[in-house]
């Protein structure tokens, strides 16, 4: 590699939170980055749409960023319900999560669509977050990798790069259940992953690879050591402030 990108903690705060949570734990970690000086790891915070003001305004200029957890794929029009990737970056956003394997599961989104988020995404300046991941029968069966591999290249949009795209690898069966895959079976996922973006990426070998599923504080210095893992999407210890800096920390 060229040298190893910044490393990004991400929080996934799914269906979470309420103004005053938002303010609480935002100017909790903001306080801590500033007091931190940047250092040398990016810090992502993706709350509910709906919390995506008040998560801005603790935040600040404290170089926090913020990102929405999905998006439509057009640039506006008759979708009630839904929101565009430009009203999230009008909203102060930099990054919008896509594909996350709950939105795959509950709104039925497959890779094609995934790919036009992605690329609606980056149309309106975002960096996407591509999440793939396979399910434990995927898993059992043997072919995590062909399956993530063929999610990857259905996904991430034709002529992305290192700074246009963000790729998270989260196994299913280890979101939200405090099981995780040993650190061979991420490094090999995370290596197969690299090879096709530096086949199919310009600059690949700087796209940023995060691991999502039951990161904590306890496993996150043994995860992120791993080759080829640069960062991670946190879900359920990104609510608590102690345990996502701690995280970020482990970086
Ligand atoms: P988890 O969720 O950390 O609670 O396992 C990760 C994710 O779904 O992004």
């Amino acid at each position: 590699m060229t040298g190893s990108p910044k490393p990004l903690i991400a929080g996934n705060w799914k269906m979470h939170g309420s103004e005053v949570f938002a303010a609480d734990l935002a100017g909790s970690l903001a306080d801590r980055m500033a007091g931190h000086g940047g250092g040398g790891v990016e810090m992502l915070l993706c709350p509910p749409a709906l919390l995506l003001g008040s998560v801005r305004a603790a935040v600040g200029a404290s170089g926090v960023a913020i990102g929405g957890q999905d998006c439509h794929v057009a640039e506006q029009g008759a979708h009630t319900g839904d929101i565009a990737a430009a009203m999230l970056a009008d909203a102060g956003c930099g990054y919008v999560i896509v594909g996350h394997s709950e939105r795959r599961a509950d709104h039925g989104e497959d890779d094609a669509l995934v790919q036009s988020k992605a690329e609606a995404a980056q149309a309106a300046k975002l960096v996407p977050v591509v999440c793939i991941g396979e399910t434990l029968d995927q898993r059992d069966a043997g072919t995590a990798v062909e399956v993530v591999i063929s999610q990857l290249r259905g996904s991430v949009p034709e002529g992305s790069s290192a700074s246009t795209l963000v790729v998270a690898y989260e196994p299913v069966w280890a979101i939200g259940t405090g099981r995780t895959p040993t650190p061979a079976d991420i490094a090999e996922i995370h290596d197969a992953i690299r090879d096709v973006l530096t086949a199919i990426t310009t600059q690949g070998d700087g796209v940023r690879i995060l691991y999502g599923g039951s990161v904590k504080p306890i496993n996150a210095a043994e995860i992120l050591t791993i080759e080829n893992v640069n960062g991670a999407l946190v879900g359920g210890a990104s609510l608590k402030a102690d345990d996502f800096w701690a995280i970020a920390q482990s970086a």
